[in-house]
């Protein structure tokens, strides 16, 4: 199978805190990696602005270091990798004063595509948002690119659309959740709704009950004080567990347009019933061997964050009344892995007499590693004896389906930066998702710092605390191990 790239339109793509970490990581590579697959033609230019004083050869030196360590050797070529750092330029920028502005103002060109990328802390947007027009650096087709946390509540959220919305319209504005660009997240809506085997199934009267799982091996080191004020909460249930059940969810839209899908996902979230305390358990990592725990990781040891979270949560709406989802995020478990995990109910009437050994149907989509879908599904136990059944897997990894293409998949930065560009709005959060989010996120927040509890201790390298296996279990179910 080959891949088509059609390449975009040309374009000035200016990134606040271009010499920040994630401009590092994941902005700068995502793009390159665009660049050398032939998406950015002639004429595309990225523009650095930080406030670090730097001039274009610095800059370029600074993006050449972060591309050796975060692409792999086997996939950049000095040839592309100075191909790429041409269409770089810096600019040094006071976000909160004038300097710099004139001439990031004097450097943007007309006719090409104007973005803006703020990857910043959210307390500058405003600042920015506020120069750029005075400036007059954007116009009515600029675009702007804003980061998580989107706020840390509603009131800040609210704010933060407030500041945004005097200088931009809602159709310029693109907020990231970068799980909306993986892959296989996208492929959850390939998979509902361009087949119809699953549809007449989607719903309370044939699903038992859902779980979403993102569980991942690494601490909160480093990140230390921005974490220690959000908790998993705040970091991944309000954001990227909210786009995955929405997605799992939704109904069809009518189309696969940005407001007939975030209509649907907003929807799903204003169904969703309030969580009662006893439906949730939040856990906290104590030190293993290696690794120091939660709160040596913070420098806070009376820090209540958790750092590991397990909830069900009930959609209150004619197609899922019943069926519950349980959501689990945590850091340092036993492995990496992002799976979201359908479970059906049981046939009607079993014309069979064995009852050992029976398994519900379930379909298993796992996010990350291996991206792919597993489909549980009860057969024949071949030979003679008799009638026994036994359960298979029908195992699609999307690597092995897809060949190359299957193992060459882009990484979610590099999807969306180019879904800006081309003004697709579909795996960007609209401002009323978010604020929607946070108003179901925060009565949960509050009830429980009005009860003080201190997150239940779990091992480094396991699956939780123990409370969370008794969430499921006195429902009768449990959950899916975790394991890579
Ligand atoms: C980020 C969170 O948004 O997502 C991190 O702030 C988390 O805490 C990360 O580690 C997980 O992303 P991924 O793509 O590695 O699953």
């Amino acid at each position: 199978m080959v891949s088509r790239v059609i390449p975009v339109d040309p374009f000035d793509l200016v990134i606040f805190g271009g010499t920040g970490d994630l401009a590092r990581r994941k902005i700068l590579p995502g793009l390159f990696r665009r660049f050398q697959s032939g998406q950015m033609p002639q004429g595309c230019r990225v523009i650095g602005a930080a406030r670090t004083e730097l001039d274009e050869g610095g800059y370029r030196k600074f993006v050449s270091e972060a591309l050796t360590e975060f692409v792999p050797e086997g996939k950049r070529d000095e040839e592309t990798v100075r191909g790429f750092l041409d269409t770089l330029f810096y600019v040094s920028v006071d976000a909160k004063g004038e300097g710099g502005w004139k001439d990031l103002a004097g450097l943007m060109r007309e006719g090409v595509i104007r973005a803006f990328y703020f990857s910043v802390a959210p307390a500058l947007f405003g600042d920015i948002a506020e120069r750029l027009h005075e400036h007059g650096i954007t116009n009515r087709e600029s675009r702007i690119v804003v980061e998580k946390p989107f706020g840390r509540d509603l009131e800040s959220a609210r704010a933060l659309n407030a500041v945004l919305a005097r200088h931009f319209d809602e159709t310029q504005i693109y907020r990231i959740d970068h799980y909306l660009g993986k892959e296989t997240v996208q492929n959850l809506m390939a998979v509902r709704f361009a087949n119809i085997l699953f549809e007449p199934l989607w719903n309370a009267q044939y699903i038992d009950h859902v779980q979403i799982t993102v569980a991942e091996t690494v601490g909160v080191g480093g990140r230390g004080s921005y974490y220690d004020k959000s908790g998993a909460m705040r970091d991944m249930v309000q954001n990227h567990m909210m786009q995955l059940l929405c997605l799992i969810a939704m109904e069809p839209p009518y189309k696969f347009d940005p407001d007939a899908v975030r209509d649907e996902k907003l929807k799903v979230i204003r169904a969703l019933d309030a969580v009662p305390l006893d439906n949730i358990v939040r856990g906290q990592y104590v030190a293993g061997q290696d690794n120091p725990g939660y709160l040596e990781d913070v420098g806070n040891p009376a820090s209540r964050t958790e750092s590991y979270i397990a909830m069900k949560v009930q959609v209150s709406n004619w197609r899922w009344k019943g069926t519950p989802f349980y959501l689990r995020t945590g850091k340092r478990l036993r492995a990496r892995t992002s799976e979201i995990c359908v479970t059906f109910k049981e046939p009607p009437h079993s014309i069979f007499e064995q009852e050992e050994g029976w398994r519900e149907n379930v379909l298993v989509i796992r996010l990350q590693p291996n991206e792919g879908m597993n489909l549980k599904v009860m057969i024949k136990e071949p030979g003679p004896g008799g009638m026994r059944l036994t359960e298979v897997p029908l195992d699609m990894s999307f690597a092995d389906a897809l060949g190359e293409n299957g193992t060459d998949i882009p990484d979610a930065y590099e999807r969306l930066i180019m879904d800006v560009i081309r003004g697709n709005q579909t795996l960007f959060m609209r401002g009323d998702e978010v604020e929607a989010a946070w108003a179901w996120t925060d009565p949960i927040i509050a009830a429980w710092e009005a009860r003080g509890e201190r997150p239940r201790p779990y091992d480094p390298g396991t699956s939780g605390p123990e409370d969370a296996l008794m969430l499921l279990h006195r429902d009768g179910r449990r959950w899916r191990e975790i394991r890579e």
